[in-house]
Parts: C-alpha cells; structure tokens; sequence
C-alpha cells in the first residue's frame, strides 16, 4: 500500500508552486505532434490555478545530455499548452537563475508560466544538490504530477524535494493507484502483450513479470529472435543474435512455470519498410530469405484477440508492427481494436504503443492509457521509483 501526501492538502493560495510535468512529448516541424501528455496535465493545473496558485512548470524535453539544443526548447510545448488552458503561457529561456526569480516575482495568482528544457544543464540527470538548490529557490512548494519520469533520480524530480514540500499531482496518483492494484493484486488470467521494435528493450520486463503472468503474447519486431530460436527462417527481420540464449531460456522458463507464450503464426511481409512497399502474409515459418517481417497476420489477429477476450487483465507494451506505415499498421490497429473491446481490465504503457491507440483514434477504450513508458514498465516490475518516495505519507518529510 502506498499512501501519496496529496497536493489537495496543501495550502496554495497566493504560493509559488513549482510543478514537475513531463512534457516529453513529440514534435513535429518545430509544433507539438502529439500532446496526450500534456492534456493528462491540465487537471492538476488548472486545480492550482482555481486555487489562486501561481504555478511554474519545470519538465524536460528529448536527451540534449546537459547542452541547449534548439530543437528541444519547450516553446512549443508553451504554445500547445496554452491553447489548451486558453491562456497566455509564457517561456522562460532558463530554468534556474534571475530570469526564473524576475518571472516568478512579476506573476499574479493563477498564472502559469513553463520554465525550459531542465535537462539543458548538467546537473539535472546528476541530481546535482547545487542545481537543485537553485531551481528550488525562488519558490514555496513543489508539486510533482510526471509519473513517467519517475523512475529517475534526477535534481527535478527527487533533489528538489530536499528544498521544498512535495505533493503528488492528480496524474501522478491516478497512475500510482491503477499500476499498484496490477502490480499486487492482478484479476486473473492475466497477460502480458509485448511488442516494439526490439526484444532488448524488453527482455527486462519479460524475465520480471513471467512468474506474476499466465501468458505472454509477443508481436513486433522482438517476435523474430523469439521464432529464430525456435528454430525457424526468418528471412531479413529483424534478428538480435547475441539475445538467442536468452530468449530460449525465457521460453523454457514459460514452459516449466505453465506460462502461455504465444506467438505470430503468420506474418505480413516485405522487401522494404515505406509506405507504398509491397506486401503479402506468409506462415511465420516460412519467411522467405529476401522478406522481413513487418506486421503480425490476420491468423495471429484472431489468435491473439481470442486470447485477449479471456483475459481478465492485460498490460500492452509495444505495438504488433511498424504501424508508422500504412502497409503495416493493421495488426497493431486489429490488436487495438480487440483489447478496446475485451471485458477484462486493460492497461496500454504510453510511449509509441500509446501513440498508435491513439492515432486509432481509441484512446479512451481502455481503462488505463498509462503517460510511461519505461516508468510504467519499472512500476510493474516492482523496480525502485525513485521520485515517489520522497511524496509517500511517512516518506522524507
Ligand atoms: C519517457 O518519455 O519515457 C520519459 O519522459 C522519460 O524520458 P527518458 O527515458 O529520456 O528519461
């Protein structure tokens, strides 16, 4: 049981409140493509403001390692931000220094102003005390609603809290709430549907969770080194060799714990990945040599669909296919479409597998559309989360 000290308990009014946002979201020709992180925000801010709050946001944006990367200011967040909540929000150019203080200093209640790219500095990702001494300073409280960072200690999301009161945002504790009950007490049968480019990026979470799930389905591109070590020809798919022993042992492991790993059947192919390749399905065991794998087939559709309806929890991490282009989306829009419809409790990890739902234009068919991606993973894995701890009721405060 995790108890969070919730921002509704704090005294705001009139407060320089220092809210941590992740508003790492996708751009486009220099405009925010897609701003689902975003609108998940607005609840806490917009509380703060009919609070009388004057609310200063600190997020980051991309990996620019320390340096001011032009591409990866915030401005556009700033923009989208405030068509969303129909007001004016200015960009600091900094996010620590007299510029931030001046800023603050000139705001009125329910004002909102977004500070930029924290990771621009060094001492971000270091938690760095100084750094976060002085992002700290110029304010009253801290309220941190980026669950899908918190998996990193860094000077905004953990050091910060050291200078001043943490809470937890309403985003942050609906996530914390959901992903616990799935964590610790799951309905079952429970399965684990993986996707994505790579098995790498998710051999963690498979090896992690194996003993919690009764089945895992893998689709994507981390399917072929799966049905390579089961001995099969798969062309010019993608294939992580160094991974083979690895995944031989998890599918053994599956095997002797009674976990269902089920995997495509067929699978749509191709001699290039663009939008007007040529494509046809072949059996997954007979790709032909000069064919990658793209998409998972019609016959894995109905498989994993069907599997998908007994279900009575389900996390989805990693979309079916390259599902960017058109020849290859259908898998991961047909696997969309039949989860949105399962009866059982459905959670989406964000990141792309979020970014398909909702470019299917489902995103509010499931009973949980999570914000994180590898902070998702890490919660569901039982991995420490650094930047929750400091918000626990008996925590460090
Ligand atoms: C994410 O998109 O998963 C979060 O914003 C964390 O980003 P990071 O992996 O660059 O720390």
């Amino acid at each position: 049981m995790i108890r969070l000290h919730d921002v509704k308990e704090a005294d705001v009014k009139t407060k320089r409140v220092l809210l941590r946002a992740d508003f790492n979201v996708p751009l486009r020709d220099g405009k925010v493509a897609e701003d689902f992180r975003i609108r998940k925000t607005l609840p806490t801010i917009n509380w703060l403001r009919k609070q009388g709050a004057k609310v200063i946001i600190v997020s980051h944006l991309g990996r620019p390692k320390g340096k001011v990367v032009p591409e990866l200011s915030l401005a556009p967040v700033a923009e989208r931000l405030g068509e969303l909540l129909g007001c004016e929000v200015p960009l600091v150019p900094d996010c620590v220094g007299d510029v931030v203080a001046e800023a603050a200093e000139n705001m009125g209640a329910g004002e909102v102003i977004l500070l930029e790219n924290v990771r621009f500095h060094l001492g971000e990702e270091a938690n760095d005390p100084e750094f976060a001494g002085e992002l700290a300073s110029p304010f009253d409280l801290y309220v941190n609603d980026a669950f899908a960072v918190c998996h990193r200690a860094h000077a905004s999301t953990v050091g910060v809290t050291k200078f001043l009161r943490p809470y937890a945002g309403f985003l942050l504790q609906e996530e914390v709430r959901v992903l616990l009950k799935v964590r610790d007490d799951p309905d079952r049968p429970y399965y684990l549907l993986i996707g994505g480019k790579k098995a790498k990026d998710k051999l963690g979470v498979l090896e992690e969770l194996l003993p919690k799930v009764d089945g895992i389905l893998i689709g994507g591109g981390a399917a072929f080194t799966f049905l390579k070590a089961k001995g099969y020809e798969i062309g010019k798919s993608v294939l992580e060799e160094e991974l083979l022993p690895k995944v031989k042992e998890i599918a053994e492991r599956a095997y002797k714990n009674g976990v269902l790993l089920l995997l495509p059947r067929d699978v749509v192919v191709a001699k290039e990945l663009s939008d007007s390749a040529e494509t046809t399905v072949v059996p997954a065991e007979k790709i032909p040599p000069d064919m990658m794998g793209l998409d998972i087939g019609p016959e894995t559709v109905r498989a994993f669909s069907k599997k998908l309806r007994d279900a009575a929890t389900v996390v989805w991490a990693g979309p079916m296919g390259a599902f960017e282009y058109k020849p290859f989306s259908r898998g991961t829009a047909a696997i969309a479409r039949a989860l949105a419809e399962a009866p059982g409790f459905t959670v989406v990890g964000g990141g792309e597998t979020g970014e398909a739902v909702i470019q299917f234009g489902l995103e509010d068919n499931f009973d949980h559309l999570s914000t994180g991606g590898g902070a998702t993973l890490a919660f569901l894995q039982g991995k420490s989360m650094p930047a929750l701890e400091p918000l626990m009721v008996g925590g460090l405060f």
